[in-house]
């Protein structure tokens, strides 16, 4: 069993670190286009076996997909975060032509690979690897949800000072400010979170979680990566290990909750075949408002990729 992650920055670094210490493979591959940078995390990575007693080998490649043939998961991580000054329509152009490129290199030596994909902005990302790999939707998918509903109970737990182990917490819709809250379904250990906390911390909190990636960014000056590496490591375990967990993920919808061709996040069951069950929620009216307003936001960002697809042929995809 192997695993691959591409681009060996603050969150494939990590992702690759959480997954060995997971022993989520036997085999995990950092691969980056910068010489020596994949190789040397990689090599640290793997100095840390004996110590933290996983058996896992580590190893990095500068640019060479040979060593990622045959991965049962391979996780997108490359691209650039959005500088000052540059539009969203730059940020899409040049992330989806890194994403084509290397997506088209992983279908080249894993056929019958599952994609996940972490690169922003997350949606259209997990679109572009979409149309190019022309794998089924099952098998692409992107990594949002479960960084978004961990911020969510993390904030949660400080609030209640309560474990975060025991807070459950679902959420849909796209990434970010149009992430799509879902009060009815957070639980502590099965107790409603509203019994916990007033509607006034609640919607503070969710607040807080849309704008959690900001609030980081204020801090760091750069995007997180502690909580993004460890939600996409998740995810590879659940498909590696055939766990069947109920993770929020990013997937293409053809019909569910009346969505049609649009990338969302939504409750799914993932196992060894990627995506094996999407969960339809019995949504409210202003839950299935929310989730629309949300996809229309990402069909929005969907249609710039398609106009820069047909536009530019060095992008146009496979599929
Ligand atoms: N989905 C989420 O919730 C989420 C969370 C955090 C970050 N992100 C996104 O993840 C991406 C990575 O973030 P980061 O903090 O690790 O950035 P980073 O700059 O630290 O790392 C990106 C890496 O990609 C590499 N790269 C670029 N082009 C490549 C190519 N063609 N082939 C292989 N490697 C290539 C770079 O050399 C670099 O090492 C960004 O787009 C960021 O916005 C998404």
């Amino acid at each position: 069993m192997k695993i691959s992650v591409i681009g060996a920055g603050n969150v494939g670094a990590t992702c690759a670190r959480v997954l060995a210490l997971k022993d989520a493979a036997s085999e995990i591959i950092l691969l980056d286009i910068v010489k020596g940078m994949a190789e040397g995390k990689a090599l640290d990575i793997w100095q840390s076996a004996p110590i933290d007693r996983f058996n896992a080998r580590v190893k990095g490649v500068t640019n060479d997909y040979n060593a990622t043939e045959d991965s049962t998961v391979v996780v997108i991580t490359s691209g650039i975060p959005r500088k000052p000054g540059m539009s969203r329509d730059d940020l899409i152009n040049t992330n989806a032509d890194i994403v084509k490129k290397v997506t088209e290199n992983v279908m080249k030596h894993s056929p019958c690979t599952t994609i996940i994909v972490v690169s922003n902005p997350l949606d259209v990302m997990t679109y572009q690897a979409y149309l190019t790999s022309g794998l089924p939707r099952t098998r692409v998918m992107g990594m949002a949800g479960v960084l978004d509903a961990g911020r969510y109970r993390a904030f949660l737990a400080d609030e209640l000072n309560i474990s975060p182990k025991d807070i459950q917490a679902l959420l849909m819709g796209g990434h970010g400010d149009t992430m799509v809250p879902l009060p009815r379904y957070t639980t502590v250990h099965g107790i409603p979170v509203t019994e916990l906390v007033t509607k006034e911390t609640l919607n503070a909190i969710i607040e807080r979680t849309k704008f959690g990636g900001g609030e980081l960014v204020k801090l760091m000056g750069t995007s997180a990566w502690y909580a993004p590496g460890s939600a996409a490591a998740r995810m590879a375990e659940a498909i590696t290990r055939n766990q069947k967990r109920l993770l929020p993920v990013c997937v293409k919808l053809e019909g569910e909750y009346g969505i049609n061709d649009t990338f969302v996040g939504i409750p799914v069951v993932l196992g060894r075949n990627g995506v094996e069950r999407i969960i339809e929620l019995k949504l409210n009216n202003e839950e299935k408002g929310l989730l629309q307003k949300s996809a229309n936001s990402v069909k929005e960002l969907m249609d710039i990729l398609d106009k820069m697809r047909s536009r530019t042929p060095q992008i146009k995809g496979s599929a």
